[in-house]
């Protein structure tokens, strides 16, 4: 990126950009809304709070050209093996392309789209003869995530034979005991989900779960009538007692924070149904090939991601905050925090030498209005520069007739905080009492959809996953391994092995005292 010429021209912009206020660029142009917005379909890209003009942007467009961007969008699209620290395609893309899907694809979602019907019409029965009423989903990071913010987020719109979906992720089962003290194990389904079905953070909650099944099952037989498997290893699955007829398999070309798109989305279908599951595929689709065949000028993925390497690169921003006005998008961030920080949150190029240059910043963010009451203190009147993504929906939840002022009360609040957020960050307040002087210049970008549904947020996450692809095509990184994760992977089994034995030996001051002092005080009151 560095030795590009759009690079060197773009540094001596950023310069004079950060001598300028985001207001005097709304005093000097009152249209400036039109020229740095964009929509596609029920989603408008507002980027106008942004620290950019028209030049800025062109030489963005420069730098994806020469960092040949389409290139690489082709080569993902293809399957090509672009994920080349692992020798692999990442072909999410393909997935939710149901107009021409890959024969093992195909096999695959129809299996899903049985065991869910099974379910929904009371046919999938556990040891005792009852049908299933609750589903467990097993797994972590992208074995969860997903799922858990769409199904979330998409509750309203839940099957009407939906059974309750619960999720577990944590190692120290601390949610998962609390789901067993008060389900019923003859009408409870687990759902093991894992890509590699080695984490041991599931597979040590889904022995718990095992056992806890045997527990109450007449015979061993009927046991693993209460679990799905879902993995790229069915081999592994055979093992640990999945019968084959709950075997849901997946493939190693898609990624483990892409995967809610393959038969790990089986938790989001057994609560929508296939129907509001193949709506989000159809989203997601729809932003492939808006992503796939549109001009970079008016490329909302490309935008958003040169916006964001712009801010990080150019105006040395290390933060970005992620900020929807809508409840039902709590689990969201948490999404994206994975999706965007587990894929470029890396200090190695494509060739193996080192970066030079920041990549991907911290980023976190909660629901807007709760966000308001913790942490805006600090995008107000903090040190810290930071951007942040607003994501709002015109529509609001629809009730019944009489709860409708009541509803568009509560929405049109809700709006009315949202604009005034993202406004207050970009004119600010000047005050001689610095206490309440607020300076403003924080840039934004908002992104309104017209209602939250399975189509559009299947739209909204393809949005996020392109962003990230951009992102690692201008930093020169692989954006689909995370080789950083597995050193403390690692570590804990060492240690773990120390705690067995209760020995400190070999390990270093600090965690050989704090194991002591553990164990000292595991036995105090
Ligand atoms: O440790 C990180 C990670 O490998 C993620 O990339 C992945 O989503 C998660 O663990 C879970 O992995 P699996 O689905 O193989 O259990």
């Amino acid at each position: 990126m560095i030795h590009t010429h759009a690079y060197a021209m773009l540094q001596p912009l950023a310069e004079s950009m950060k001598a300028q206020h985001l207001k005097e660029l709304f005093a000097q142009d009152s249209e400036r809304f039109k020229p740095f917005h964009l929509e596609k379909e029920g989603l408008l890209f507002d980027f106008s709070k942004q620290k950019i003009n028209t030049e800025i942007i062109d030489e963005l467009l420069n730098l994806a050209t020469e960092q040949q961007l389409d290139t690489w969008i082709e080569r993902l699209f293809n399957g090509d093996k672009i994920n080349h620290t692992e020798n692999r395609a990442a072909w999410h893309t393909a997935l939710r392309d149901v107009s021409s899907p890959n024969p093992e694809v195909a096999k695959q979602w129809r299996k899903m789209e049985s065991l869910v019907n099974q379910v929904h019409q009371k046919q999938f029965r556990g040891y005792s003869g009852k049908p299933i009423l609750d589903i467990i989903n097993i797994g972590v990071g992208g074995s969860d995530l997903g799922p858990l913010m769409v199904t979330h987020a998409l509750d309203k719109d839940k099957h009407e034979h939906a059974p309750d979906v619960h999720f577990v992720s944590t190692l120290d089962a601390q949610q998962l005991h609390k789901l067993l003290k008060r389900l019923d194990p003859a009408t409870t389904l687990f759902v093991v989900a894992s890509k590699s079905f080695a984490t041991i953070d599931t597979l040590s909650l889904a022995d718990t779960a095992k056992e806890w099944i045997e527990a109450h099952a007449p015979n061993q037989e009927v046991v693993m009538n209460h679990f799905v498997g879902i993995s790229t290893n069915p081999t592994k699955m055979s093992k640990w007692g999945i019968l084959l007829r709950h075997q849901l398999i997946f493939w190693e070309w898609v990624g483990g924070r892409f995967s809610l798109w393959s038969t790990i989305g089986f938790s989001i279908a057994l609560r929508l149904g296939m129907q509001g599951y193949n709506d989000m595929l159809a989203g997601a689709h729809a932003m492939d090939q808006h992503f796939k065949q549109t001009p970079f000028k008016q490329n909302i993925p490309v935008l958003l991601g040169l916006i964001g390497v712009w801010n990080t690169n150019f105006l040395n921003l290390s933060a970005q905050a992620i900020l929807p006005y809508d409840s039902r998008l709590k689990y969201f961030a948490s999404y994206l925090e994975q999706l965007e920080m587990e894929s470029n949150g890396k200090r190695t190029k494509r060739d193996g030498t080192a970066i030079t240059y920041r990549t991907c910043p911290i980023l976190w963010g909660e629901v807007g209005p709760n966000a308001q009451h913790a942490f805006y203190q600090l995008l107000h009147q903090g040190t810290e520069r930071v951007m942040s993504d607003f994501i709002l929906f015109s529509q609001g939840v629809s009730q019944p007739d009489r709860d409708r002022d009541r509803e568009n009360y509560h929405h049109n609040l809700n709006i009315a905080n949202c604009l005034a957020q993202s406004r207050a960050m970009m004119s600010g307040d000047a005050n001689e009492d610095l206490h309440k002087d607020y300076p403003g210049d924080q840039v934004s970008n908002t992104l309104l959809l017209k209602k939250l549904d399975a189509y559009h947020l299947g739209m909204l996450v393809a949005l996020y996953e392109h962003k990230v692809f951009v992102q690692s095509v201008i930093w020169d990184i692989n954006p689909f391994d995370q080789w950083g994760v597995e050193l403390g992977k690692k570590l804990a089994v060492d240690i773990f092995e120390h705690i067995k034995a209760q020995s400190v030996d070999d390990l270093d001051s600090s965690t050989a005292n704090l194991l002591k002092n553990i164990w000292k005080q595991r036995h105090e009151n």
